[in-house]
C-alpha cells in the first residue's frame, strides 16, 4: 500500500511489469461526508477540500488570496460555471471567508438559478467543483497517470479508469483513442463510456455520474 498520489504511479515501478490499473478517482464518500474536510456545502465546516492533509494549499488560501480574474478562471475552467465572474466577484467582496457555509451562501445570494436546469443543483455545486479539482490538482494528476500508464503495463495489461464529471471523462477518452489511432499502444475496449444501471443509481446515487473507461496495452 503506497500513500502518494497516483501521478507517481510510476515511481520506482519497472517498465512493463504491471498486469493492470484501476484508477477510481476524484472524492469519496467518506471525504464529502465528513464536514470537517470541508468538501461539501451540506454541512458547515472549514474550507479545507484537500484530498490528502499533507497538501500544501487549502480552499480557504484559493479563496482568500487569488486575484478576481484568476478565481474567475479556475471556476469557469474547472467548474464549467458561466456565472464564475459574478460569483468570483462576490467573494473577493466577502472576504475573509473561513467555512463552507459562508461560501456557499455567498456563492448563492451571487448566483440566483438562471434556467430550470440550474434550479435542479445547488448553486455552489460548480464552484466547490471547481475549487476541489484546483486545490488537488486532480485533472494535471489525471493527465500524468494516463501518461505513466503505458509504460508500466505489460502488454496485454489493462487501465480501467472510473470518473466523475465530464472533465475527467474527456480527459481519459481523449488520452485512450491518442494512445490507440496516434500512438498505437492502446487497444480501447469501451467504445462508449460503462455507466451504472437504474437499479445502482436508485442503490447509490453518487454512482449515476459515474463513467468507466478501459484500455488494454498492444
Ligand atoms: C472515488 S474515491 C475511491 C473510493 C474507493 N474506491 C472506495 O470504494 O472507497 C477516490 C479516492 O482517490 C483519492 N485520490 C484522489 N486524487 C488522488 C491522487 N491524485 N492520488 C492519490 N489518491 C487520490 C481520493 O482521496 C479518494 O479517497
Amino acid at each position: 500500500m503506497l500513500h502518494r498520489s497516483f501521478a507517481e504511479i510510476a515511481k520506482g515501478q519497472q517498465a512493463a511489469s504491471i498486469d493492470g490499473i484501476l484508477a477510481d478517482i476524484g472524492v469519496s464518500s467518506l471525504q464529502l461526508d465528513d464536514a470537517a474536510r470541508g468538501f461539501s456545502f451540506q454541512a458547515d465546516g472549514p474550507l479545507d477540500m484537500r484530498m490528502d492533509p499533507r497538501g500544501e494549499r487549502t480552499a480557504e488560501q484559493v479563496v482568500n488570496h487569488l486575484d478576481e480574474r484568476q478565481l474567475a478562471d479556475v471556476i469557469y475552467e474547472f467548474g464549467e460555471e458561466r456565472r464564475s465572474r459574478r460569483i468570483a466577484r462576490a467573494i473577493c467582496r466577502s472576504r475573509p471567508i473561513r467555512s463552507t457555509a459562508h461560501l456557499a451562501d455567498v456563492i448563492s445570494a451571487a448566483a440566483r438559478p438562471m434556467n430550470q436546469a440550474e434550479r435542479r443543483i445547488h448553486p455552489a455545486t460548480r464552484t466547490f467543483q471547481a475549487l476541489r479539482i484546483f486545490v488537488n490538482r486532480e485533472l494535471e494528476d489525471l493527465q500524468a497517470l494516463l501518461e505513466a500508464a503505458p509504460r508500466i503495463l505489460k502488454p496485454g495489461g489493462r487501465v480501467v479508469v472510473i470518473s466523475f464529471h465530464s472533465l475527467e471523462d474527456r480527459i481519459v477518452k481523449d488520452a485512450f483513442r491518442e494512445g490507440a489511432i496516434k500512438d498505437k499502444h492502446f487497444r480501447v475496449l469501451t467504445k462508449k463510456p460503462v455507466t451504472a444501471t437504474e437499479l445502482e443509481s436508485d442503490r447509490n446515487p453518487r454512482a449515476r455520474s459515474a463513467k468507466l473507461r478501459a484500455a488494454e496495452k498492444v
